[in-house]
């Protein structure tokens, strides 16, 4: 099992390791004195993973419950939201006690903001199953859910108790789900790691999986640790997200969040060498990432449609957008533009070159 402690506003641990659901209730004992919990999963999950964490748990002597979602990032609503507040008040639920996020991003992100909010906020351990979850979402302490205007526009910041990562569901990911996982991987090279990116393009990510979830938080542990609350460099962590969640809300949400980073990625990345902002290195080994990993890197909206749906996500910053742009493999940097100019950069992001 490898360890990663994060210092922000709470500590906590990220737990990665192959069997941790297995000691589920120890470890989820070890960080809180909980007494009731609600585990928070979808209906993917739930039937897969559910019922072994709850045994774990009752058997380490907690009352445990569970609320199931559909899946999808159409359950990042308010009534979802409201229905886990409402299942918790039901079950007379305290400040004392727990909620369990047992899932991908979208519980995560969900159930973070329920618990963060339920009476001015209960912990939450994060439990996640899919690769993106592991190494991003699950870590840092964003909560959110979506408004039909855009991704993430309701939530706030409240870090986890503990973040428990088995590498053992890991193995059973459709490929999809997989692939989605190795785009924030590969975000993770470009802005921080040019060795990670060598890394996995020499030996599959799903041959690792320990060393390089570990590896990509251990760089967001750094940047969660200096900029809590995403005013600096956390936002280097954006890359590819500025357009990916416009693509997202493009296509109703059917594009999945990985897919529509790596295109994000693409997109800036092409823009950035056009403009000679870095050099065709880094667009090369972009490119030759995104296509190890199947990833695609184009998609087919009008630029000005892309930039509309782009400047209604919350990094938009009065007349001002903040762009994370590639100068060479493993490093980023945030670049203020006028919203205005965002077309023109997504125009210039088409064309491969
Ligand atoms: N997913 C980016 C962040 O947590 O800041």
């Amino acid at each position: 099992m490898k360890q990663v402690h994060v210092s922000a506003s709470r500590e906590y641990d990220i737990l990665i390791g192959s069997g941790l659901i297995k000691n589920a209730g120890g470890l989820i004992k070890n960080v809180s004195s909980a007494r009731k919990c609600l585990i928070v999963s979808d209906d993917n999950v739930y039937p897969v993973y559910g019922e072994a964490v709850l045994s774990r748990l009752t058997g380490s002597g907690m009352t445990v419950f569970s609320h199931v979602v559909p899946h999808g990032e159409s359950s990042k609503n308010a009534d979802c939201y409201f229905s886990i507040l409402e299942k918790l008040a039901v079950l007379n639920f305290t400040r004392s006690d727990c909620v369990i996020a047992l899932c991908g991003g979208v519980v995560g992100d969900l159930a973070g903001f329920a618990a963060a909010t339920y009476m001015r906020g209960i912990d939450i351990i994060q439990m996640p199953t899919t690769l993106l979850a592991a190494v991003d979402a699950s870590v840092g302490g964003k909560t959110a859910i979506n408004l039909k205007q855009g991704k993430n526009l309701v939530g706030c910041f409240c870090q986890p108790k503990a973040v428990i990562i088995d590498t053992d569901t890991l193995s059973s990911l459709p490929e999809k789900e997989y692939l989605n996982g190795c785009a924030e991987i590969i975000k993770y090279g470009m802005i921080a790691d040019s060795e990670l990116l060598k890394s996995i393009m020499s030996s599959p990510v799903k041959d690792n999986y320990e060393d390089i979830i570990f590896r990509c938080v251990d760089i967001k542990r750094g940047f969660v640790e200096n900029d809590e609350h995403d005013t600096g460099c956390r936002m280097l962590l954006n890359f590819g997200h500025t357009l990916g969640h416009a693509f997202e809300k493009l296509s109703s949400y059917t594009l999945p969040h990985g897919f529509a980073v790596a295109i994000g990625m693409a997109y800036i990345t092409r823009s950035a060498y056009r403009q000679g902002l870095c050099g065709k290195d880094t667009s090369d080994t972009l490119t030759n990432a995104l296509d190890k990993y199947r990833l695609p890197r184009f998609i087919d909206y009008p630029a000005e449609d892309i930039a509309r749906a782009a400047l209604i996500d919350k990094k938009a910053d009065g007349s001002l957008i903040n762009l994370i742009v590639p100068t060479m493999p493993g490093k980023c940097e945030i670049k203020k533009i006028p919203s205005s100019e965002l077309s023109n950069w997504v125009k210039a992001g088409e064309a491969n070159d």
